[in-house]
């Protein structure tokens, strides 16, 4: 475990320097980081999170300025730059060619964003390159919010894991596919669609799991080990986590708050599944929450969770 000071930093630019899977922390999730110019490490990232290598991996840099090394930036894509960056904002856009294949699994576009915890700026800066990072998960389960999370998923896999705390949007980075004929939506996440719509107009929403222009939308995906059902009335026996006026044994948000909602989502489906697994329930029952702004991204992540 690497300490948040100049030291913990500077080893964590060596680690990526040297090839090695260095987990850190951004404002939405840990990513499990590599050099996206170094193949082999980049292989090493899927190979850690069990991924399949169709599913692409995002790219992190420090600048919009350092983005536009890598792939070619549209006038929608600068608008939405501009507005989000440093941000929870992913922009898919052609390629340069200019880091590893196997980071787009072939695709001719690449997704890049640039975070906005300091931590990860920091060691973006030190380091000097771009940095591929997925969420610092096991495919397919929680992403983890906490460096607790990391170690416990994905553990000896990695060289070293920044600690940061907790991360403070606590959702995924919203993905965009901003082209001259309009602006795809392929993800929801920490930037909501209206904030996204009041920049750029009217999204498509390209959403469907299986129909996978963002492959990480797959069907099953978020997914703690215990049974997840959605809804707000508990069987005896269930764990429960609400929201507002549903209580439970967790709330994402005692008062309503759709920001403290997603901030503390992952974190509480990693409790409540180490809580029935105690208790012996058999299902984590979650209330969906109101489908405006962080809450569509919530409860898309609810909905695959219970897959
Ligand atoms: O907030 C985030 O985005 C976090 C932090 C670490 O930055 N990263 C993250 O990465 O969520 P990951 O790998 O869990 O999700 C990346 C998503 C996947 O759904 C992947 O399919 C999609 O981005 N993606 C990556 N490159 C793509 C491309 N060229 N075209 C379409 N989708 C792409
Ligand atoms: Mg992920």
């Amino acid at each position: 475990m690497l300490h948040n000071d100049v030291a913990g930093i500077a080893r964590a630019a060596e680690v990526l320097r040297d090839g090695g899977l260095l987990a850190l922390p951004t404002e939405t999730v840990y990513g499990l980081a590599a050099d996206a110019r170094n193949g082999a490490a980049v292989a090493r990232i899927f190979a850690a999170k069990g991924r399949p290598t169709f599913n692409p991996l995002i790219v992190h840099v420090v600048s919009l300025e350092t983005a536009e090394e890598l792939v070619e930036v549209n006038a929608q894509a600068h608008a939405l730059a501009k507005a989000f960056w440093p941000g929870p904002m992913t922009l898919v856009l052609p390629s340069k060619g200019r880091v590893a294949d196997l980071i787009s699994g072939g695709l001719d576009t690449l997704a890049v964003r640039v975070p906005a915890h300091p931590l990860a700026r920091a060691v973006l800066g030190a380091f000097g390159g771009p940095v591929a990072a997925p969420s610092a998960n096991p495919s397919g389960q929680i992403s983890p919010t906490m460096a607790a999370h990391v170690v416990a998923g994905l553990g000896s896999a990695v060289e070293a894991v920044l600690d940061g705390g907790a991360c403070g949007v606590g959702l995924e980075s919203t993905i965009l596919a901003p082209s001259e004929g309009g602006v795809r939506l392929l993800r929801e996440g920490g930037v909501s669609r209206e904030a996204v719509e009041a920049v750029v107009g009217p999204v498509v929403a390209d959403l469907t799991p299986g129909r996978i222009e963002a492959p990480g939308q797959m069907e099953r995906h978020y997914a703690p080990r215990t049974q997840v059902v959605l809804g707000s009335v508990a069987t005896p026996g269930d764990v429960m986590i609400g929201f507002g006026a549903v209580g439970g044994d967790f709330t994402l948000s005692e008062r309503g708050d759709l920001v403290e909602a997603a901030e503390r989502l992952f974190a509480t489906l990693h409790a409540a599944d180490t809580l029935a697994l105690t208790r012996g329930a058999q299902v984590i029952r979650v209330a969906e929450v109101p489908e405006v702004g962080l809450g569509r991204a919530i409860n898309d992540r609810l909905r695959r969770a219970a897959r």
